[in-house]
């Protein structure tokens, strides 16, 4: 099945001593955001193929060359395009799982895009929210940021995220949410 080939894909990139997010990052991220991005996606009706698929693939130009960031939601898209391609997936559902992709650094809101944009966007916003242990490792370790600055980025970072997100998602982790915001204030 074509999402367990890519998912295994994935991990393998994760895994290489390449990718500066370090191996934690398929477990703290890419499988966070799959897991709520389909849970999203069952509760919104959308194509749960294209948002699995998507939410593997959303950081792998960055998690293969993390000098890319700034501009790695359009190049994982160009990557998840020519790897699909490869495979033969119909034209049609790769342009979702692209867009998916492109526009996943901010949540989209419904009617604002595809449904399984709103996914894979939403459920990225969420993993930023629900994992402080790997934000905490990314901004101090992998960024380098120091204590203050890197304090003032996962604050306002979970704060903007959580106002963004759509109903629906922010149901999902209140919970989580009220213990992350309290922590951080500490
Ligand atoms: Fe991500």
């Amino acid at each position: 099945m074509i999402v367990d080939e890519i998912r295994d894909y994935v991990a393998g990139e994760c895994k290489s001593g390449r990718n500066a997010f370090g191996p934690a990052f398929f477990d703290e991220h890419l499988s966070v955001v799959a897991r709520y991005a389909v849970e999203l996606g069952g509760t919104l009706g959308a194509d749960l193929e294209i948002v699995e698929l998507a939410a593997w693939m959303h950081d792998l130009s960055a998690v293969q060359d993390f000098a890319v960031l700034p501009k790695h939601a359009a190049l994982s898209a160009e990557i998840a395009r020519k790897m699909l391609q490869e495979r033969g997936y119909p034209a049609e559902r790769i342009e979702r799982v692209a867009a998916c992709i492109a526009s996943h650094s901010t949540p989209i809101q419904i009617g604002s895009g595809l449904l399984e944009e709103v996914c894979v966007s939403n459920a990225d916003a969420i993993s930023q929210i629900v994992k402080p242990s790997y934000w905490h490792y990314y901004i101090f370790k992998v960024r380098g940021f120091g204590f203050t600055e890197g304090r003032d980025w996962l604050r306002q970072r979970v704060a903007s995220h959580w106002v963004a997100l759509i109903p629906e998602a922010r149901s999902l982790i209140e919970t989580q949410y009220a213990q992350v915001e309290v922590c951080l204030k500490l």
